[in-house]
């Protein structure tokens, strides 16, 4: 329970509110958030017209105020913690210049191979988006946490040069890059969510979403995401075992979400004993 004097009722923890996310975060108390993970609208009326699935612009995509966005993502984040914005090319440096003026040190961005190509207006002329871009933040500084992810595929106490240290179970140094088979994709295709039956236009991957969350936050610490769509961040947040916070305006995909957060939460429930997600010291 998130109990906050701007609040008429108190908030709950692992919980998803179908309202407009400023609406929320005006209702949060300072630092009570460990770790921001969130896809909000870009604000270019994106819609794919070279899908066999169509669907209608998204709830605030003509835009959302961003700038009043960053100021309170950076109020109520945790000191020494991080936080993630998914965005595109055409508008990062917005992005980028109100999260540095709301207080973030922008660290880096991060591209994510995605798992369909996207592309926008004249795909002859254009090369279309294969990556996603995800803005990396950090209010103070926190390190991050070793995970299998991240891995040596050498053999730890491995020499290969005389005089080198020996190589760590795990890597010390993190792509911001990630291709490839070694990484999980961004988002899923069509195929995924035909089998699924999970329908939303901008999907992202639980399993890609639940290495940021292991990397950047420990169990029981509590992620938000208030753009949160069909319910990824709070899917995987259970899968890791962090708690959540969450919106969505949409009504459709935030039905959506909570019935994809009762499965899981069901699933995981008669999974017993609760598996361990490796993620900290070996
Ligand atoms: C880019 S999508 C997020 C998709 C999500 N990552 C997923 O995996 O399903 C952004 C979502 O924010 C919602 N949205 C737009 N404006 C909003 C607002 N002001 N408050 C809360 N949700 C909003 C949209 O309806 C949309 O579902």
């Amino acid at each position: 329970m998130i109990s906050t004097e701007k609040s008429p009722k108190a908030l709950s923890v692992n919980q998803i509110y179908c309202m407009d996310c400023l609406e929320l975060l005006s209702q949060l108390p300072d630092s009570c958030i460990s770790l921001i993970l969130t896809d909000p609208p870009y604000g270019i009326s994106y819609q794919n017209h070279f899908t066999s699935r169509e669907y209608p612009v998204l709830a605030g995509d003509s835009g959302i105020d961003y700038r009043r966005f960053a100021r309170e993502s950076f109020r109520v984040l945790k000191d020494n913690s991080h936080a993630y914005f998914f965005t595109r090319f055409d508008c990062y440096p917005y992005h980028y210049q109100c999260l540095q003026q709301a207080g973030f040190a922008v660290k880096n961005c991060m591209v994510i191979e995605k798992g369909n190509i996207g592309g926008i207006g004249d795909l002859k002329g254009t090369y279309a988006n294969n990556a996603e871009w995800l803005i990396f933040c950090q209010k103070g500084r926190r390190a991050f946490n070793h995970t299998t992810l991240l891995q040596n595929r050498a053999k730890a106490g491995s020499q290969f040069h005389k005089g080198r240290k020996p190589s760590e179970k795990y890597k010390t140094r993190f792509n911001s890059c990630w291709f490839g088979t070694e990484y999980p994709k961004a988002t899923y295709n069509s195929g995924w969510q035909k089998q699924h039956n999970i329908y939303h236009p901008t999907i992202k991957n639980v399993e890609f979403l639940s290495w940021i969350l292991k990397i950047s936050s420990d169990p029981l610490e509590l992620v938000f995401d208030g753009f949160i769509g069909s319910g990824s961040t709070a899917v995987a947040a259970i899968q890791t075992g962090r708690n959540y916070l969450g919106s969505e305006l949409n009504p459709r995909y935030y039905h959506t979400a909570l019935q994809r957060i009762k499965e899981v939460t069901d699933h995981e429930a008669v999974q017993s004993p609760r598996q361990d997600h490796a993620e900290n010291d070996p």
